[in-house]
């Protein structure tokens, strides 16, 4: 492990204050295969984040952002290493405990809002409820309310292919936290938006990261943004280097 890489598995201010550990990625490796062509995107990667963090990752497009949040949402599996959350190693679970796992405990949102056009705001944030075994009724009363702490208690009624890009994201952040997960994992949210959308976009994600007292973790290529969170990590050559004002990397674009 390099020195660089090893710095980028405790902060300073976390290690100093004995922050509680909210998951742990050790010895990471994804090597795509196509036909004899193998592409070993993270190399070996570890990495270490502490309740209450909002983590920007940052980096070239390529280098494998994507790829580390599927992994460490456990929606891919990796070549080689784990991912631990508390004592609970992702490894060690089938497809289903890990599907039933992924529905409880993490968030997800996407470039895109991947929402059922034809389906209303509401019926599209019961749908992990519904999946997770919930009665329609109770659905019904827990997606309302995730649409008003979004602010869309006006829009629930709508068809999500009718609400506008914003709205769209903003309905994406209610379905990743109505069956409040303790960590939200956010790939590039607000890619898509206009500059003033996406800073509102962005603004949300902050207030329902301190509201709801989650663990985030956020790609983006958006500066500003990864500088409103606690800490910056950059993936380059399949590792994760820490990002410091003073380190003077190019963040990536
Ligand atoms: N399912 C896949 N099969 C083969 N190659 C893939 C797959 N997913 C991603 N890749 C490749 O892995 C590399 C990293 O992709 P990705 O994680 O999407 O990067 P980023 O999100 O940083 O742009 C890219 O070269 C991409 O083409
Ligand atoms: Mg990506």
């Amino acid at each position: 492990m390099s020195a660089l890489s090893r710095a980028a598995r405790i902060p300073a201010a976390a290690a100093a204050s004995n922050s509680q550990l909210a998951l742990e990625a050790v010895g990471l490796k994804k090597v795509y295969r196509s036909g004899d062509a193998a592409l070993e995107v993270l190399t070996g990667l570890s990495v270490q984040v502490f309740k209450g963090e909002m983590v920007a990752i940052v980096g070239e497009s390529g280098t494998g952002k994507s790829t580390l949040l599927q992994l460490l949402s456990g929606l891919d599996r990796p070549s080689d290493g784990d991912v631990y959350f508390g004592q609970r190693c992702l490894g060690a679970l089938d497809d289903d405990e890990l599907a039933e796992f992924r529905n409880r405990e993490i968030g997800f949102v996407w470039q895109s809002h991947y929402l059922l056009p034809e389906f209303t705001a509401l019926e599209n944030v019961m749908m992990p409820l519904l999946v997770g075994g919930r009665k329609e009724r109770e659905a019904a009363s827990l997606a309302g309310a995730a649409l008003a702490d979004v602010g869309l208690a006006a829009r629930a009624a709508h068809r999500a292919g009718e609400l506008s890009g914003g709205e769209q994201q903003r309905v994406g952040l209610a379905r990743a936290l109505v069956n409040r997960p303790s960590v939200l994992m956010a790939d590039e949210p607000t890619g898509n938006l206009d500059e003033k959308t996406a800073g509102a976009v962005f603004a949300l994600l902050q207030d329902l990261h301190r509201r709801h007292g989650l663990t985030s973790i956020l790609v983006t290529h958006n500066l500003p943004f990864a500088r409103r969170c606690s800490r910056i990590l950059r993936l380059h050559d399949g590792a994760l280097e820490p990002v410091t004002a003073a380190s003077g990397h190019d963040l990536g674009t």
